[in-house]
């Protein structure tokens, strides 16, 4: 993972802070910067957040090169040594980097780098550059990448070259920007700020000069390469958190309008129809297909198995969602006929990346469903459905979750109406259920006091088990790694069926099971397991609609959401529980934007 940022301009210090912090939901165990400043070298690093390094940062003047870093930490502790940027013996040049270089022990021993100062994979990387250095920084890095194995994005800069920073990349994304007056390097454009930037994106073993107002750019052959430069605009207002205390329950908030943001323009109520624009050209391949596969990571996973499962019942098409990680080492049986979504809303997380160039080669039909513009997923898929969700900053996801849901929702009933699966009654009855949504989810908001109160009650356990059939077990699934992940709680989510088979060994009082019992056609069965699991003196919670009958008063608490059908239940019960996990996080003073150990964006296997 790890964000890298280089800049060549005036005021470089605090263009490369600012760079970082854009960068930082890539990683913040600590950061770093280099640069050159009167043929000297200089450098600073700082243990965890942005922050702390921006409270000691010295100031420089003039145009000088800067790299920095903020680091999710691979290979040694997120400590000093171990923070890049990394630099040589001499103290010659710095590094940083992102990505992992798989065969650096092997090539410690080869080169005898016996006096490392860190743990990293990195450190070895400017070792050999500057054994390679003969008066030739760009030879000495073309001769450097030769020797690795595994994935970079490397920023580069050496005293002897005041005035420019090399940068490359293999299987890790990297973008160039220039203007006149300035130039930048950075994991994502997103961390340029500026107006009439020129923006380039690296393919792999590509290597660029930068300078001041231009950018060169060669093979690994060092022969030189032309490369078209876009146009960019970066704007940066929306990102503050607006009064709330958290990003996390500013973006919870948001979640009516990105909602509606997620499936404006692509329904017609009035005509009981659906579609998808950027979908037009696939429409005869769409209507062909006999085999959709979805692809993600994490919440977008689980978004995809609720989408697995609207998309075969809507359209007739079996469909199967699988983690990218594991789609991406089984040698997957696809063909022409194969649709495969690729869900992400970074669109950066590598293991979903090469399932997607997997997918490709086996010659699928790929489509990403993406919340950011100029990402490696847009570049790789097809075709790309964009949720429009706006950036999301907390760490963990909540509104681009719910829009992957919104977006899945309609394209399992679009490809239901265009293979005629579905009648034009049953999408408009569908459309005037889904368009009644964002005032259930601004419901489920208003009365969030009783999940606070119900947070603050059960804060204190250190385990819970949620359980849910149908569409609900995937949103089980997401309401337990929600709470895990902000607030360290042991939260674990399994089928409501699947609790005789096994965990219901585990339950006593100390475990309180969560029933989200959001599903018409199973919630007698999940009351029965929730009976179960109180037999067992467990705790026992159940979410379910307004108006249910048959919830047994015997469970220790039971929070009632609006009603809705079925298939759109997962946006009102995974809105209470993302606000539980958020109240339950903020009882036990956790950081809620940025929990221990883990990073927006997972560039990393
Ligand atoms: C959980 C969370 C992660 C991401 C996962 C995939 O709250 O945020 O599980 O969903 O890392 O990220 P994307 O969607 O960017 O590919």
């Amino acid at each position: 993972m790890c964000g890298i940022f280089g800049y060549i301009g005036k005021n470089a210090v605090e263009m490369c802070l600012q760079g970082l912090k854009l960068l930082e939901y890539r990683g913040y165990d600590s950061s770093g910067i280099a640069y050159i400043k009167d043929s000297s070298l200089y450098i600073q690093k700082s243990i965890g957040p942005l922050n702390n390094l921006e409270k000691k940062a010295l100031q420089a003047k003039g145009d000088i090169p800067i790299i920095g870093h903020t680091r999710w930490a691979t290979h040694g502790a997120a400590n000093l040594e171990n923070a890049h940027p990394h630099t040589d013996i001499t103290q010659s040049l710095a590094i940083v980097h992102n990505g992992i270089i798989e065969n650096y022990t092997e090539l410690r021993e080869k080169f005898q780098f016996n006096q490392l100062a860190s743990e990293t994979d990195t450190e070895i990387i400017a070792c050999l550059i500057s054994y390679f250095y003969e008066k030739d920084l760009l030879q000495a890095v073309i001769k450097t990448l030769k020797l690795l194995k595994g994935s970079y994005a490397l920023a580069i800069i050496h005293k002897d070259y005041p005035d420019q920073i090399i940068a490359t990349c293999n299987q890790s994304p990297l973008a160039i920007g220039y203007s006149e007056n300035q130039a930048f390097v950075a994991s994502d454009v997103h961390a340029f700020s500026g107006i009439n930037l020129h923006s380039v994106i690296l393919k792999n073993y590509e290597v660029a000069v930068i300078k001041k107002g231009k950018a060169l750019f060669f093979n690994q052959s060092l022969q030189s390469i032309e490369k078209k430069a876009e146009k960019i605009f970066i704007d940066h207002h929306s990102i503050s958190k607006q009064g709330f205390q958290h990003f996390m329950m500013k973006e919870i908030h948001e979640q009516p309008i990105t909602f509606q943001n997620a499936i404006a323009n692509r329904f017609s109520l009035e005509a009981g129809q659906i579609f998808f624009h950027e979908l037009q050209d696939l429409k005869p391949l769409l209507k062909n297909i006999n085999h959709v596969v979805i692809v993600g990571c994490g919440s977008s996973w689980h978004a995809g198995l609720m989408g697995a499962q609207l998309i075969e019942k809507k359209a007739h098409i079996l469909t199967t969602c699988e983690i990218a990680s594991e789609f991406r080492y089984k040698d997957p049986l696809l063909s022409k006929k194969s649709l495969v979504f690729a869900i992400s809303q970074s669109g950066e997380t590598a293991d979903t990346i090469a399932a997607v160039k997997i997918a490709k080669e086996k010659g699928a039909t790929v489509v990403g469903i993406c919340n950011k513009e100029n990402s490696s997923l847009e570049r790789e898929a097809e075709k790309t459905v964009f949720l429009h969700a706006g950036p999301e900053i907390s760490v963990c996801s909540t509104k681009a979750f719910l829009s992957q849901l919104a977006v899945l929702s309609l394209l399992a009933n679009y490809l239901g109406s265009i293979n005629n699966s579905l009648s034009k009654e049953y999408i408009s009855e569908y459309l005037h259920e889904l368009v009644q949504i964002p005032l259930k989810i601004q419901q489920v908001l208003s009365d969030k006091d009783q999940l606070e109160k119900l947070a603050s009650k059960y804060s204190h356990y250190d385990q819970m088990l949620f359980i849910g059939r149908n569409l609900m077990a995937a949103a089980s699934l997401e309401a337990a790694l929600k709470l895990k992940e902000i607030s360290y709680i042991n939260a674990q989510a399994y089928p409501a069926g699947e609790l005789k088979h096994g965990p219901i060994a585990l339950l006593d009082e100390t475990l309180p099971v969560i029933g989200l019992c959001l599903n018409s056609l199973t919630l007698e069965k999940t009351v029965s397991n929730l009976m179960e699991a109180k037999a067992r003196n467990a705790p026992v919670i159940c979410f379910t609609y307004e108006g249910s009958k048959d919830i047994p008063s015997v469970f220790q608490d039971t929070i009632y959401l609006p009603p809705t059908i079925d298939d759109l239940a997962p946006f009102t019960v995974c809105t209470a529980t993302q606000l539980f996990a958020y109240f339950v996080a903020k009882k036990r003073n956790c950081n809620i934007d940025k929990p221990r150990n883990l990073a927006k964006s997972v560039t990393v296997e």
